[in-house]
C-alpha cells in the first residue's frame, strides 16, 4: 500500500495549503466563539483529530489544559517533539469513530482541518458525538469546521481536479487532487484523492489518501446533533466570522454544539 501523507507531518502543512498565520486566526476565532457562546472561562480542552496539535500548542502555551486524540503515531511523535517542556498537552491515539480517555471533563472540544465528514457512518457519527458528550461539562461546546461542500460535481471517473507544485523544506511536492465517482445512494458528497510525490534529494516517494467526505450542511449538522441526544446545535458560522451570512460562505464553516 502506498504511504499516506500524515505519514510526513513537515509537508503535509504546506500540501493542505495553510498559510502563516492561519492556526493562530482559527485559534483566535475559537476565543471569540467560547466568550460568545460559553459564559464561564475556558481551562480544559479536548482537540479532536489534533495531528501534531497546532491549535492544542496555541491554547496550552496560554495556559489551558488541553489533551489531543489522533490515530497517527507519526503526528503524535511530530507534536510531543514540539511541545517538548510544555506542561498541559497530552496526545493520546485513539480513533475519533469510538473512544475513551482517562481525563476529567472539558469545558470544550473542537475539530478543526474539516476533518468531520471524514466519518460517513451514521453509527460512526453517533458514537463519535457520544464518545466526546462523556468528556465534555454538560453546558459545554464543541466547535467542528466543515469545508463548503457547495461546488462539487458528481463525476462518473476519477477525475484530476486540481494540481500544483509545492516546496516543503528541502523537498519539491507535485500535489494532484482527482475527485472519484459515487454511487447516488451514498451519504457521501465525493471521494476525494490526495495523490503527492515528494522529491527529497535523494529518493522520490508517491502518497495517497482516500479520503470520502460526507455531505454536511448546517441543519444537517443539526439534525445529527438531535439524533445524539447529547448535542444541540447553537449556531453555524461562515469563513471565521461571527457575522457573514452563511449563504456567503466560500471556504468552510463552523459548527458550534452545546452539550445537553
Ligand atoms: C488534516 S489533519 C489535521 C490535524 C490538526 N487538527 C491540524 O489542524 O493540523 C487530519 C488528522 O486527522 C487524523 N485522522 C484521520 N482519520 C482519523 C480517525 N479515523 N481517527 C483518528 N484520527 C484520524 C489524521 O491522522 C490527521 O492527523
Amino acid at each position: 500500500m502506498e504511504p499516506s501523507i500524515y505519514q510526513f507531518p513537515d509537508v503535509f502543512r504546506r500540501v493542505h495549503m495553510e498559510a502563516p498565520g492561519d492556526i493562530e486566526r482559527e485559534v483566535r476565532f475559537l476565543e471569540e466563539v467560547w466568550r460568545r457562546h460559553l459564559k464561564r472561562p475556558v481551562r480544559r480542552v479536548l482537540d479532536i483529530a489534533c495531528g501534531n496539535s497546532p491549535h492544542g500548542q496555541i491554547l496550552a502555551r496560554a495556559g489551558i489544559e488541553v489533551a489531543g486524540i489522533d490515530r497517527s503515531p507519526t503526528m503524535i511523535a511530530a507534536g510531543r517533539a514540539e511541545a517538548t517542556g510544555l506542561k498541559g498537552l497530552q496526545f493520546y491515539r485513539r480513533r475519533i469513530e469510538q473512544f475513551q480517555l482517562p481525563e476529567k471533563s472539558f469545558d470544550a472540544a473542537f475539530f478543526m482541518s474539516e476533518t468531520f465528514p471524514i466519518m460517513t457512518r451514521n453509527r460512526d457519527i453517533i458514537t463519535h458525538l457520544e464518545s466526546v458528550a462523556a468528556l465534555v461539562k454538560r453546558g459545554g461546546l464543541y466547535c467542528i469546521d466543515i469545508d463548503y461542500q457547495g461546488e462539487v460535481e458528481l463525476v462518473r471517473t476519477r477525475t484530476l481536479w486540481r494540481e500544483r507544485t509545492v516546496q516543503a523544506g528541502d523537498a519539491q511536492v507535485e500535489v494532484r487532487e482527482y475527485h472519484r465517482p459515487i454511487e447516488w445512494h451514498e451519504a457521501l458528497h465525493s471521494i476525494y484523492e490526495l495523490e503527492c510525490t515528494i522529491h527529497f534529494d535523494d529518493r522520490s516517494i508517491i502518497t495517497r489518501d482516500l479520503i470520502p467526505v460526507r455531505y454536511f450542511t448546517p441543519p444537517l449538522m443539526d439534525l445529527t446533533a438531535r439524533a445524539s441526544r447529547k448535542f444541540e446545535m447553537l449556531a453555524a458560522y461562515a469563513d471565521l466570522s461571527l457575522t457573514r451570512p452563511i449563504a456567503q460562505c466560500y471556504g468552510r464553516w463552523l459548527a458550534v454544539l452545546r452539550r445537553v
